[in-house]
Order: C-alpha cells, then structure tokens, then sequence
C-alpha cells in the first residue's frame, strides 16, 4: 500500500516496517548494555506507543517491568501550553529507573510535562524513550536518552499515530500529503 486515505486525508508510503524495526533493534541494544543492572520500570505512554513498546519490550534480555499510564486530554492539546495529568502510574518509584517510551517528540512539550511529573514521585532516575523525534519542530531543551529515529517536521500516521483516531493499526509510516 503506498497511499491511505483516512477521514478527508490522503497519506503516502514514507517509513517501511522493516526500517523501522532496525531502529526498534538499535534502541532495545542500547539499552540491553546500560539498563541490563537497573531493574527498570518502562512506563508505556499511551495510547500511541503501544507499537513500539510491543517490539521493544520484545528485544529486552534484562529484568524489567512494564507500566502503561495516559496523559488527560484537553480539547486542542499539544502545543496549547495546558498541562496535561498523568494517569495510571500507580507503583512505588522511589529508588527505580523509570524509562518514558513515547510514540513521537514533536514540540517536546508533552515529554517535558511527563517527565517533571514523574520526578515528583520520587525515582532514582527518569530517561527518556521515543521511537520518533521531529528536531525541527522541538524548540525545547529536551534530554531525549534513545530515540529510534530522527524525522523531518510532517505530520504522520502509522505505527501506533493517529490521525484524528485513525491509522494506529498501520504497520508502516506515512506522511500526509498536502
Ligand atoms: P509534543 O508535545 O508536541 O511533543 O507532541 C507529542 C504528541 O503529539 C505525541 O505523543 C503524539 O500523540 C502527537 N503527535 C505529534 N506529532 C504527530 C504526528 O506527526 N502524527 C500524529 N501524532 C503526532
């Protein structure tokens, strides 16, 4: 398939499946060598990174735990300035390594936001996840420790990303075409 259309828009073909498993298997051997000893908790952020926690959470070889916790949506999120609340982490952090795995870093404000709230619970450490990074689009000091892949500053769907609901089920990525 290498155009979809979704609601009122038309989306082509632009990152494959198996182009993105590699960066799947480049991030999950990162973090074999520096999580291997730190017992950590990965704390899926739904609903859009469900894809990449399923293939990564694959490629672990260490003991870890996975939780899966949303973000309260507000009706024009993103880049709106409106903090969003966390919801869903309910385990002890005080004293783990909690590692954020994120869809996408597009503004860097949600991450952001994510990221402070989770410090206040307490953990040893927080590190940062995400399979896709927009950095023409992130005009914010973000410390990203893995990211899959670096992408130019499109809207896309695929892949667990939605547009407007739809598209999550899509294996590859795709760009809106204007
Ligand atoms: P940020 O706060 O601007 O970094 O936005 C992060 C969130 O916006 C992601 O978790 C996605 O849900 C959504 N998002 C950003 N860019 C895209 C895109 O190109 N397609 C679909 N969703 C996106």
């Amino acid at each position: 398939m290498s155009r979809v259309k979704l609601l009122d828009k038309e989306f082509e073909l632009s990152i494959p499946e198996e182009k993105l498993l590699k960066a799947v298997d480049q991030v999950a051997e990162q973090m074999n060598v520096e999580l291997a000893d730190k017992n950590p908790l990965m704390v899926c952020v739904l609903n859009g990174s469900f894809m990449f926690a399923s293939d990564l959470m694959k490629r672990l070889n260490f003991p870890c735990e996975i939780s899966f916790v949303k973000l309260s949506s507000y009706a024009g999120t993103g880049s709106t300035g409106q903090v969003k609340e966390l919801i869903g982490l309910n385990e002890n952090l005080e004293g783990r390594t909690v590692v954020l795995l994120e869809d996408i870093v597009d503004t860097g404000l949600t991450i952001i936001n994510t990221v402070d709230q989770v410090k206040q619970m307490g953990p040893e450490d927080v590190k940062v996840a995400t399979m896709l990074f927009k950095p023409d689009a992130c005009k914010r000091d973000v410390k990203l420790d893995y990211v899959g892949m670096e992408i130019p500053n499109d809207f896309i769907v695929g892949y667990g990303l939605d547009y407007d609901g739809y598209g999550r089920n899509l294996k590859d990525i795709y760009t809106v075409v204007e």
